[in-house]
């Protein structure tokens, strides 16, 4: 199959210019002026005048058919992944988790098999450890020449998924070895159990609580203890959504010495915050992810650490839970409430919307921190996350004045509501293709689950 894209201002991380892509087969062949478009016979074309053509989203943060908190994430791999066409991602990064006694062999194997036959877009797996021990250190190898290259690791929720400092390092120097990089949910998850404890016997039992059991310190103390343990072992190391000002501090502190430190922000850290919480009756159950919601006027401080490249990525940590049924297990106790939230479609659509129209950054810093820097860092550059001879056709025209309702009912993800119900953003595809073909055309899905294949991705790259 040949395909044109022609008339639109293609953006890397790098460069916005007007040019033609050339796609052969799914894979872009040539980027090339007008003036030569009479030598390439086309099947298709599209028309992306006053459009970007941009690589497609990569989301390297999501739970699909995860069991959390004795229930599971909503959407499988089926709807989550057409929910992230709809909203220009193409490729996503799952976390296969390896529970307490398994192998990593058999947590990996149980998540391929959640997604074959299922993806509608490519997909990757990083593997949680929440059980390091010298079996699973030594499977680490094997892992990584099956295209594992990015390990999760907890100093949260202790009892489940938590790890302690011995147990992280060893892992990071394994990784250090394998040319792999260690990702932490950067919590102190002893301290904040201690906290809700005493705040349950205080009658403290909505929502809101959610936020005061984990203040800020516990996830900024976490982070220095992370990127420590990083400077220790000698190995390249990955925040995942970081929320907290006092933590990206933490983190300048390590870059500016010189050290591979990287962190992700998710959009509810940019768009929601403590007053999302505090919403009447229990509505505020449809913000409790972890880490919590922050004060409203830490928003800034993150999209300043997305402007200046502090924060090196938006991901989604997209977690959904239904409000009736799941949410609602809290009704009695906060701590019962499953964490997380969805956002898997919305991601591109809203940090466009915050980051591009509101004018915080150009259309470059928006490819580099949705698509080029996830793909160097988690192994699937320059594969994925450019537009560039040679790369899979993984690719979004964007149209900048295309209205998009963030409403549930106008959305795509399998939950019963929408974080952001009223608001409506400008910029959204047109088009999206995943390796050449058009999965998404004017909001309708046109792909088929199942065509998502699983890459296998190299090490960690620096960003
Ligand atoms: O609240 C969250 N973040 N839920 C998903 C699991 C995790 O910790 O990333
Ligand atoms: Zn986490
Ligand atoms: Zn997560």
């Amino acid at each position: 199959m040949r395909m044109l894209i022609k008339n639109g201002t293609i953006v890397t991380a790098a460069d916005s210019f007007a040019g033609d892509v050339w796609i052969v087969d799914g894979t872009i062949v040539a980027i090339a002026d007008a003036r030569q478009r009479a030598a390439f016979a086309a099947e298709r074309e599209i028309d992306a005048a006053g459009k970007y053509v941009m690589p497609g989203g990569i989301d390297v943060h999501t739970h699909l058919d995860m069991p959390f908190m004795g229930t599971t994430s909503r959407d499988d791999f089926q709807t989550g992944t057409i929910a992230a066409a709809h909203g220009g991602t193409t490729t996503i990064v799952d976390f296969a988790i390896q529970a307490r006694g398994q192998s990593l062999r058999a947590a990996l194997d149980a998540w391929h098999a959640k997604a074959e036959g299922k993806a509608a877009i490519d997909y990757g797996f990083h593997m949680i450890v929440s059980d390091v021990n010298p079996s699973s250190l030594e499977e680490m190898g094997g892992l990584g020449a099956e295209g594992v290259t990015s390990y999760k690791l907890f100093t949260a929720y202790p009892g489940a998924l938590y790890s302690d400092d011995g147990q992280i390092l060893r892992a990071m120097q394994r990784a250090r070895d394998l040319g792999a990089l260690v990702s932490l949910h950067a919590e102190n998850g002893i301290a904040i159990n201690v906290l809700i404890e005493q705040a349950v016997a205080r009658g403290e039992r909505a929502p809101r609580y959610h936020a005061t059991t984990r203040p800020e310190v516990t996830e900024a103390e976490a982070t220095h203890r992370a990127l420590c343990l990083a400077e220790v072992a000698g190995a390249p190391v990955y925040i995942v959504h970081l929320t907290a000002a006092r933590a990206l501090e933490e983190v300048v502190r390590f870059r500016d010495r010189g050290l591979p430190v990287y962190a992700e922000t998710c959009p509810q850290y940019l768009f929601c915050s403590t007053d999302d919480l505090e919403r009447e009756g229990f509505e505020g159950a449809k913000y409790v992810c972890s880490p919590p919601m922050r004060p409203r006027a830490m928003q800034e401080e993150l999209w300043r650490g997305l402007r200046t490249g502090h924060l090196q990525v938006v991901a989604t940590d997209h977690c959904p839970f239904d409000f009736v049924g799941q949410k609602e297990m809290g009704r009695e106790v906060f701590t019962r409430i499953p964490n997380g939230m969805p956002t898997i479609e919305t991601r591109l659509l809203l940090v466009w919307d915050g980051g591009v129209r509101a004018g915080r950054f150009g259309p470059s810093r928006f490819v580099e921190m949705m698509a080029t820097a996830p793909a160097k860092l988690f192994g699937l550059y320059p594969r994925k996350g450019s537009v560039a001879v040679g790369a899979d056709a993984d690719l979004v025209v964007w149209d900048p004045d295309r209205e998009q309702s963030l409403a549930a009912r106008a959305l795509h993800m399998r939950v019963d509501y929408s974080p952001y119900e009223g608001r409506t953003v400008r910029g959204a595809p047109t088009h999206v293709l995943s390796r050449g073909t058009v999965i998404v055309e004017d909001g309708k899905f046109l792909g088929r689950p199942g065509a998502g294949r699983f890459v296998k991705r190299s090490g960690y790259a620096p960003a």
